[in-house]
Formats: structure tokens, sequence, C-alpha cells
């Protein structure tokens, strides 16, 4: 679930049972013991935790750790990830013209109730802490389920413009839109009396009357939604206004720059345990108000924890999958995890700009064949031999059973010198299974015509 518990649940085509099954790729009983009974301890990532009472991670949910989707070439994932990150390199620069923001997309998930709850002055009490809701390695630590629990350590190290993005846990339903592993990005901006009133000033970030001291952090509030949403009592209110203006003018922006300049958009008051005042930017797609990102001004509580006593800051956080749906109109969130070459050859970052729009791939099993040929003597490829020649020669044989072609090996001969090629050929027919035989008489037609448009010599 959500920190705000606000985002309502869109289940669109599959029911429970449904879900279960294909949940489960895994035997019945495998799947309970697996989620039931746990070794006395776990070694994650070269780490060693003993397990108790709060273990509740399973086999399947850890084999997500260091996928990296967020991380790999041409996925949808990656393309947003960049666009959010080049926006943020383009809005915020330093006098010499470099981006302001550093970037964290490779922490480890997993941390500890310290990092993912305390720090961020989540109520001791709150929902999100259940066992029920997350996913636990121990009592101490967990997957994180949001990529806010890095904040406090980045700022300890020094940091004060930062970006982190990565996968976060959450135990949920699995339906198109939920999926217990995701990802986001989340941001911090701090700055100081001076930077923000640069140009009056007179004024101050803290209120006059406020002693300073340290609200003692283990007294961790229970969770008022009634918080005041003016502002902190820490605060004046020119330095929370100027902090406000900033970071809705940046995240219209980031908006705006993802959705196009006509998107519709509305901000809502909310509550987070770290921010406040808190919002949730709303959009409006396919006749309904999505929520696309929660954003505040940071508890001063928080910056003091991590040893920063003259700054204002504002947060946000934001989820890719969500942004990713919309943008490149995926129906599904498991494709994101899918590597059918059928859906992740449609993404690629070559033009981060123009994003294509997903096409339902067929769910007719592929068929892959390999085709290996030397070319003719003093031809490379590049220089007298290109790549695409060959994809446009197959593509007019096979047509549209032709779902992707990928160079998969190359190498020169010792002694010849002659170059030798491996093309991978994936078909797949958009309405039927193509058998075995179908398809090697089609790739035979390929390798026919390319001895003859190419001269090669098939191995
Ligand atoms: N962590 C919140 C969530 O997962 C999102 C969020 C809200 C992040 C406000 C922030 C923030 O950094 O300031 O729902």
């Amino acid at each position: 679930m959500l920190l705000t518990l606000r985002v309502p649940r869109s289940r669109l085509c599959l029911g429970r049972q449904q879900h279960r099954r294909l949940l489960a790729s895994t035997a019945p009983e495998e799947a309970k013991r697996q989620t039931t009974q746990h070794p006395l301890q776990l070694e994650i990532n070269g780490n060693t935790y003993p397990t108790d009472s709060w273990t509740n991670v399973t086999p399947r949910i850890l084999s997500h750790l260091g996928l990296n989707k967020h991380l790999q070439r041409d996925h949808p994932l990656s393309i947003i990830r960049q666009r959010i990150i080049n926006y943020f390199y383009g809005a915020y620069r330093n006098q010499r013209g470099n981006p302001l923001f550093s970037v964290y997309d490779k922490l480890s998930p997993i941390v500890t109730v310290q990092q993912n709850f305390d720090n961020l002055l989540i109520p001791i009490d709150h929902v999100s802490r259940q066992k029920s809701d997350c996913y636990y390695v121990n009592r101490e630590h967990l997957l994180r389920a949001h990529t806010t629990a890095h904040q406090v350590e980045l700022i300890s190290g020094g940091l004060d413009n930062f970006l982190v993005v990565g996968e976060v846990y959450r135990r949920d339903e699995i339906d198109s839109t939920h999926y217990p592993v995701f990802h986001q990005a989340d941001a911090v901006r701090l700055v100081t009396k001076d930077k923000l009133f640069e140009r009056n000033p007179g004024l101050e970030l803290f209120e006059e009357t406020w002693s300073g001291s340290l609200a003692d952090p283990k007294r961790i509030l229970p969770s008022s939604k009634c918080m005041d949403q003016t502002k902190q009592p820490c605060h004046t209110l020119e330095a929370v206004k100027l902090m406000e203006h900033e970071m809705k003018h940046v995240l219209v922006g980031l908006t705006k720059d993802l959705f196009g300049p006509r998107i519709k958009y509305r901000w809502v008051d909310t509550y987070f345990p770290f921010t406040q005042p808190s919002w949730e930017l709303e959009i409006y797609f396919k006749d309904n108000w999505l929520e696309v990102l929660g954003c505040g001004i940071m508890r001063h509580e928080i910056l003091q924890k991590a040893g920063v006593h003259q700054s204002i800051g504002y947060a946000f956080g934001v989820g890719l999958e969500r942004l990713a749906m919309i943008l490149f109109d995926i129906p599904d969130i498991r494709l994101f995890w899918s590597n059918d070459s059928g859906f992740l050859s449609q993404f690629s970052e070559q033009d981060l700009q123009n994003l294509p729009k997903y096409k339902p791939i067929s769910h007719y099993p592929q068929c892959s064949n390999d085709l290996s040929f030397w070319l003719p003597a003093n031809v490379e490829i590049d220089a007298g031999f290109s790549a695409n020649d060959f994809y446009d020669l197959a593509r007019t044989i096979a047509g549209d059973v032709v779902e992707q072609i990928s160079l998969v090996d190359k190498f020169k001969h010792p002694k010849t010198g002659k170059t030798s090629l491996c093309f991978r050929i994936v078909y797949r027919h958009m309405e039927r299974t193509l058998t075995q035989a179908e398809v090697n008489e089609i790739h035979k037609h390929i390798a026919d015509a390319s001895v003859e448009a190419f001269n090669v010599q098939i191995r």
C-alpha cells in the first residue's frame, strides 16, 4: 500500500483466482513451503541475516534483487528514469553550468527499519510498518518499501540535491497495475537561507520564537491527519511559501515535460509523516484524476537527524511504472518484468523524447533460429555489408512473422581473415502457433536469399 492509502485500486481484467494462478508458477506445495518456512539464516548479496518471527521474504521476491530493470538498456523504466534525471539536470545547474543533482540508482534495497520508518518519523503504529505490508528479512531489516528510505543517510553524507532511483517492495495483490516489486524515484533539495532569500536578504528560515531544539526523535508522533497544512512550527511562512512555489513549479515542469504542455493537473493536500505541508500531484488522464507523485516540505526533525540545521528542504517521490504505463500505453504491470524480445524490442533509448506506443504482442510462442555465415573475403560489417540490409532482406522474405533479429556473434578467422556473423531471428506469428518445420523452411529461404544477395557462405 502507499503510505497515503489514497490510491484507488483499479482491477482491470483478471479475477482473483486467475491472479493466483498466474502468480503461482511454482507448484502449490512448493509455493507454500517458500512462503511459510524459512531457513535459520538468509544469505542475500553476500550478507548473512538471521531469520526470526518477522521474516516473510520469499525466494520468489528475493529473486528480483539485482534485476535492475531501471538500468536495463532500452527498458521502458530505464527510459523514464533518464527522462526524470535529464529534466532535473536541466532544471538545476550550478554556476559552472553543471547539473546540481546527483543520482543514486544502485543503492541496496535491503534497509533497516530505522531507515525505512524511524528516520522518516513514520509513527510506530502506522499501518505501513505491518508485517502484512512489507517484506521483512528479519525484525531489523526489510526490503525498502520506498526510495525515501535513503534520505537521511544521503543527507548525512553531505548531499543537498539528489535523486534516488530503485525498486521497492510491498506486499500487495497482483493485478494489472500492482506488482509486489516496482520502481520509484525520490528527490531531495535543500537550500540555505542565503540561497532562498537571495533577493530578500532580510528574511529568515526559522521563526524567531522557535527554540531550535530538536524534538525528541524517539517521540514519533501518532499519525494525525489533522497536522497543520500551513507549515511546521519552526519554519517562517515566507520560507515555506517560497519553497512550495519552487517545488510546485519544478514538479509541474516535470509533469509537462513527460505528458506534454497541455496536460491537466491539480494539487491535492495530503499527509505524509515525513513532510509538512504535503501534496499530491494528479493528472487528468482517460477521464480520471490520477495521482502521479507525492511531495512536501521536509520535516525539520529529519534534517536535524541528518546533521543539517540551517536549511529547508523539499522532497518528492514518484512511481515509475505508473508513468511508463501511461506514456507507453503499457496495459499490464507484469510486462515490465518480461524478457520477451517482442516486448523489449519495442523501446529504445536512442530517442528519449519520442516515446512509442506499445503494440500488444502476440501470445503465441516464439521460435528462435540462428543463422551464421562467412562474409566474402575483404568484406566486413559496415564495410561492404550492412546488418540493416540483412534485416530488410529477412523482412522481405518472411514478412511479419519475424519479430526480432539481433546480431549475436561476430568474429574474424585468424588465418583466412574472413568475418563470420551470427544472427538470431525470433519468429512469432500474431494469430497462430508456428510449427518448427514451418519456421525452418522460412529460415532456409532467408539463408538462400542471403547467399544470393550478399555472396555469403552459410556455416
Ligand atoms: N514515499 C512516498 C510513497 O511511497 C512518496 C513520497 C511522498 C516521497 C512525499 C517523498 C515525499 O520523498 O516527500 O508513497
